[in-house]
């Protein structure tokens, strides 16, 4: 059982707590994290450092830590089974952070998407850590020499940087990083804004671009009821010249656990109307459980904070021991053994 256990492969990804989670989240990641929890070894961060980038208010950064630790419970992630915590509890992102910005290039970063939409979005505040955001999340996924890492397809570009960079890092001092592999799913890695279907679903957009995981089911309702769509009427996948439709068919099909031509197949010849309650119903049956739940764990806050206390100690054995070999490749002097 051991040796199964230490054969196993090693998943880590996160979730910023900077907003209310949305279905993009939940298909894109959180589905893929409760998928994966039986196969690999897995290490589920809430990634509240990467969050401060973008100003915050203390009081609901708080909150929302648990919120998502709550969230990740939710949807299926044993806490026992699987290491859910807090990012700034396990001091090692820090510091494998500073050491991989020496080892990361102005012009690599200069070339993220995410760094540039961001710094448009916030431009009175394009602060240091906006810039070497990437750099703390390849600190994230090597410190746990994760072979895996589930994300939606916007964080593929953070990905092939991590990769760049362990690989840039292993060149100079031999295997030291696992080099990740990314997981996306094979529907809904990029679901789109209910309103403007042809840009990704965002917390950061007007309410009614994106359905959160706790919305309310009349909220539920109203959005999908009102999301664009097209004027040919046609049930058909096609994400370049029907993008509202073809991603409804999406959020159905990665929600009720079915391929895109079944879901097809099911509501060929219908009008729209159809599609849209048929996506309600699919919607809300997916998230009431989920909302449900949710609400118990947020009641007992004891609860959760022990989660994440004893699970941040979990995940500090294994951050420190791949901590202590970089900092002895790199010729820091040693340190006393406690
Ligand atoms: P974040 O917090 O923006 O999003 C969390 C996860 O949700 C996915 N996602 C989506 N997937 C499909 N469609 C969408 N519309 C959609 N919106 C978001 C994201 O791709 C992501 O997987 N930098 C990361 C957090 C992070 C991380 C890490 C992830 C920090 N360190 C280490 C993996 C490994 C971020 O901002 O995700």
């Amino acid at each position: 059982m051991e040796n199964q256990v230490q054969q196993k492969k090693t998943i880590f990804s996160g979730i910023q707590p900077s907003g209310t989670l949305t279905i993009g989240n939940y298909i894109g990641a959180l589905r893929n994290f409760a998928l994966l929890q039986d196969d690999y070894n897995c290490i589920y961060c809430v990634v509240d450092m990467h969050a401060i980038t973008v100003r915050q208010d203390a009081a609901q950064l708080r909150k929302r830590c648990l919120e998502v630790a709550a969230t990740y419970m939710a949807c299926g992630l044993d806490p026992k089974k699987n290491i859910i915590y807090c990012q700034s509890h396990v001091s090692g992102h820090a510091e494998l952070s500073w050491i991989l910005n020496c080892f990361t290039y102005m012009g690599e970063l200069q070339r993220m998407t995410q760094y540039k939409d961001k710094a448009a979005k916030h431009a009175d505040n394009i602060n240091a850590g906006l810039f070497t955001y990437p750099v703390l999340m390849a600190a994230d996924i090597l410190l746990y020499q994760a072979d895996l890492v589930p994300i939606g397809a916007d964080q593929k570009q953070h990905l092939e940087l991590t990769r760049d960079i362990a690989q840039r890092f292993n060149g100079v001092y031999g295997d030291v990083f696992t080099v990740p592999e990314g997981y996306f799913g094979k529907i809904g890695s990029r679901i789109m804004s209910l309103q403007e279907p042809t840009r990704k679903m965002s917390k950061s957009d007007p309410d009614d671009c994106y359905i959160a995981i706790l919305d309310p089911e009349d909220a539920i309702r109203r959005k999908i009821k009102r999301a664009v769509t097209d004027s040919d009427g046609e049930i058909r996948f096609d994400p370049e010249n029907k993008p509202g439709v073809s991603n409804l068919l999406s959020i159905i099909a990665a929600m009720s656990n079915s391929s895109i031509e079944e879901t097809v197949s099911k509501l060929q010849g219908q009008g729209y109307g159809s599609l849209k309650n048929y996506c309600t119903e699919v919607v809300l049956d997916t998230l009431r459980p989920i909302q449900a739940e949710h609400a118990k764990l947020m009641a007992d806050k004891a609860y959760l904070q022990s989660v994440l206390m004893e699970n941040a100690e979990r995940a500090n054995a294994i951050a420190t021991r791949t901590l202590r070999k970089v900092q002895k490749k790199i010729g820091f002097a040693e340190r006393i053994k406690k």
